[in-house]
């Protein structure tokens, strides 16, 4: 399984591209670097202008707008795509309240923004997935992301799915956690024995591969593309390896799994759910990847390490 990119013309493809999740950890990246790349881009989300968005309208006074729209919402959907050549969708729901399921948002919704696109003419789909979907998986979450995929390419004939393996950067969910944890407690608490294995993704690498996609003269043969970091790590090594990079001493405690997803059932009441339960889940699953898929190699982009993402994250802290 393989991908070609050209990208003879190196003109930037006129038309507007819009981003779902314009706002969000991946999705902002995104934004960026096809504002710099010189595309015009209209962010959607839910909620209005955050500070980021602000600040990218003043720099692209003339190519960047954000509107507010639900992904579940047909009429606000088709607003927000109206008039895009291409669509991304990088909308997040890692747990689940009242009637916003997974299912809900990572299959129904998904495949009518993948429809909306398609009847607006957009040309180009990229629907964001992750390392691991898998629609006949018993776990909810990941069961969800698989029937996504395959919703999305039912309802977008050509789309392209990019999985990233857990991403790492600037206000990231797992090394800011691992370097809040390991300078703060006597005794660094383990998922399980620390044995799951991960390929971390620099956010950045992941965005530029995204802005590759959606602009470049691509004629992909085939997908999906998986996205991870040059290193393979055990959840127990990243952690020694984030604590040596800051110079911290640290106690490793194994704690068995039972114990965090009650844990997690607790947080998801919490605003902002600082851990959840399909969080956990997928600290149980290896989220490495198949080296058989076009990653980055494909789109000519040299990923970076998980040392230079720590010290690039250290030197602007
Ligand atoms: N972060 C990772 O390590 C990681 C790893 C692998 C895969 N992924 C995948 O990458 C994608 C992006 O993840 P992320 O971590 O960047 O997410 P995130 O930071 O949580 O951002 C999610 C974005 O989606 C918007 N959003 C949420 N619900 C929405 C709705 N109903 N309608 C419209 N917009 C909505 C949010 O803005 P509002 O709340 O204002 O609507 C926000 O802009 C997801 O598919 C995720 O599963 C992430």
């Amino acid at each position: 399984m393989g991908a070609s990119i050209s990208s003879s013309d190196s003109r930037p493809p006129q038309g507007i591209v819009a981003v779902f999740g314009g706002s969000g950890f991946l999705g902002r990246r995104i934004v960026e670097h096809l504002l710099s790349s010189g595309v015009a881009v209209r962010s959607a989300s839910r909620h209005s202008q955050r500070a980021g968005d602000a600040e990218k309208g003043q720099a692209h006074a003339s190519s960047f707008t954000h509107v507010e729209a639900d992904m579940r919402d047909e009429a606000q959907v088709a607003r927000a795509v109206a008039g895009a050549r291409a669509v991304i969708n990088a909308v997040s729901l890692y747990s689940e309240h009242g009637d916003t399921t997974f299912e809900r948002v990572h299959v129904v919704a998904a495949s009518q923004l993948a429809k909306a696109a398609r009847q607006a003419g957009a040309e180009r789909y990229i629907h964001i997935s992750g390392i691991g979907s898998d629609s006949r998986s018993r776990s909810k979450y990941i069961r969800a992301r698989g029937q996504g995929e395959e919703a999305v390419g039912a309802a977008f004939t050509g789309a392209t799915f990019v999985r990233p393996a857990v991403m790492i950067g600037k206000d990231d969910a797992l090394l800011s956690t691992i370097a809040r944890l390991a300078r703060t407690l006597p005794a660094y608490p383990l998922f399980g024995h620390g044995e799951t294995r991960l390929q971390p993704a620099f956010v950045e690498d992941v965005a530029e591969a995204v802005a590759r996609l959606t602009i470049g003269e691509a004629r992909i043969k085939a997908g999906p593309f998986e996205f991870a970091g040059p290193g393979v790590y055990t959840y127990r090594n990243l952690v020694l390896e984030v604590a040596r990079l800051l110079g911290v001493q640290i106690r490793l405690v194994p704690i068995p799994f039972p114990a965090w997803y009650a844990l997690a059932a607790l947080c998801e009441f919490v605003p902002g759910a600082p851990l959840t339960r399909s969080q956990v889940e997928l600290m149980q699953i290896d989220n490495v990847a198949d080296a058989g898929r076009p990653g980055f190699d494909d789109l000519g982009i040299e990923s970076h390490s998980l040392d230079q993402v720590i010290r690039a994250i250290l030197e602007k802290s």
